[in-house]
């Protein structure tokens, strides 16, 4: 085998990891669930949800990636469980099933950018996003989205990922948190943070059956767990990298990026009269613009806010489509840059019937995010808690002095609260799947 890439720097392999974790799910995704789920008391699951579940969660993946120092599938055969390969093939399935949409709507944004100069939407959104959402133009603009994916991916770990996050996830925090400035001096903000920071927990206690598995869910994709993302990011870093540090950190950044999605979109939604919990998966690409067609500097807004999402979501996919590309890599020893056009290629006829048709756009979605994600966490998470077990409890160790204790609860976290809630996300996601009575 040739000498396997490593990351150029520590600060490198966690910009990458955060440029993973950023993406749609905090800016798309994020605000319409809470809105979908009752506003501030889904933003206090969900945080409590990182904690407990993600964090751990993310943690195991990156045990597995640095223990076995090789891509997603061979992993568990360098791990001397090869019974197991098939936990990586499903993560690597599963991202490169989820990848083909998320282009789609990656495509979709790029539109909105443009869109954002011409002044294209702001006339009539909601009839704007029906009529491009889907389409040869959505299909052009996801195999734009997809070649500039493959264009990054080529260039392997340090030439490409890492040198692009370097710049992309510095980049998506200054303008995001301009916005929010922007957005708190908007008459008639006020509304949105209300809605968005104080938890209603009557509400709460109604529904948390449906509340509590939600925001697990939206933890674990924020994290960009189950897709082996993490195995294969981790299986770049050396020994001496105090795991818990850089889960943290990742953890901590992801999740503050997202909130400070919600204080941009919460105040313009509220500028453009609330209505929330009606927005749904439309919010950004319809709510938004109706707001932005009342507000100052509507267009530059609109601008700045798309390319956010932009830039967001590409340094999302690359980590997708790396977890396939380092498999091919490192398996079969094929040569990277071809690989990645080729894969991308095949991600691309994939994500054909999401792009002309938008409900099956959210029939991927469904199965991908409800399904085989939290399989893979689950599947994995047992594998980490039973099967690699005291290993796991050294690999974890390693560069973490004065971490011992936390290794130890970590492992205990793992075997308990953990694997319940995947557990149940799954069990619940399957219920509703095939339309089965609680
Ligand atoms: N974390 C990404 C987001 O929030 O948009 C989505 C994602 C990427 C999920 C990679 C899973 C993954 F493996």
């Amino acid at each position: 085998m040739t000498d396997r890439e490593t990351w150029a720097t520590r600060i490198g392999f966690i910009l990458a990891s955060i440029g993973s974790a950023v993406g749609l799910g905090n800016i798309w995704r994020f605000p319409y669930q809470t809105a979908e789920f009752g506003g501030a008391a889904f933003l206090l699951v969900y945080l409590l949800a990182v904690v407990v579940i993600g964090l751990p969660a993310i943690l195991a993946e990156f045990v597995v990636g640095r223990r076995a120092d090789i891509s997603a599938i061979s992993a568990f055969d360098a791990l001397d469980h090869p019974g197991w390969r098939a936990v990586g093939a499903l993560g690597v399935f599963g991202g490169f099933w989820t990848l083909s949409y998320y282009s789609v709507v990656g495509g979709w944004v790029f539109r909105y950018i443009g869109a954002s100069v011409t002044g294209g939407y702001l006339e009539a959104p909601g009839e704007y996003f029906g009529a491009v959402s889907a389409g040869p133009e959505a299909l052009a603009l996801h195999a734009a989205f997809m070649l500039v994916t493959v264009g990054i991916v080529a260039f392997g770990i340090r030439g490409g990922i890492e040198k692009a996050t370097k710049v992309m996830v510095p980049s998506i925090v200054i303008l995001l948190v301009g916005l929010a400035v922007y957005a708190f001096t908007l008459p008639g903000s006020g509304a949105g943070y209300q809605y968005f920071l104080s938890p209603d927990f009557g509400a709460l206690m109604e529904n948390y059956q449906t509340v509590v598995p939600a925001a697990v869910g939206q933890a674990l994709f924020s994290l960009s767990l189950g897709f082996a993302v993490m195995i294969t990011y981790a299986s770049y870093i050396d020994d001496d990298e105090n795991l818990f540090v850089d889960g943290g950190a990742i953890a901590l950044t992801n999740t503050l990026i997202g909130i400070t999605a919600g204080l941009v979109v919460f105040p313009l939604l509220a500028v453009q009269g609330g209505g929330y919990g009606e927005a749904g998966p439309g919010a950004i690409f319809v709510s938004i613009p109706t707001a932005l067609s009342d507000v100052p500097f509507g267009s530059a807004v609109g601008f700045v806010f798309f390319l956010i999402v932009a830039v967001a979501a590409l340094s999302s996919a690359i980590s997708l489509l790396e977890v396939v590309v380092s498999h091919l890599v490192d398996t079969y020893g094929f040569e990277r840059r071809r690989t990645t056009v080729l894969l991308g290629g095949i991600v691309f006829a994939l994500g054909i019937p999401s792009a002309l048709d938008t409900a099956w756009l959210t029939w991927f979605d469904a199965i991908g995010v409800n399904l085989l994600l939290p399989t893979a966490v689950l599947l994995v998470v047992v594998f980490v808690g039973w099967v690699l077990a005291d290993d796991a409890v050294e690999e974890i160790r390693k560069g973490a002095d004065g971490f011992e204790t936390v290794g130890t609860v970590w492992l205990w976290s793992i075997r308990s609260i953990v694997f319940l809630a995947v557990l149940g996300t799954v069990a619940l996601s399957l219920f509703e799947l095939t339309g089965a009575p609680l």
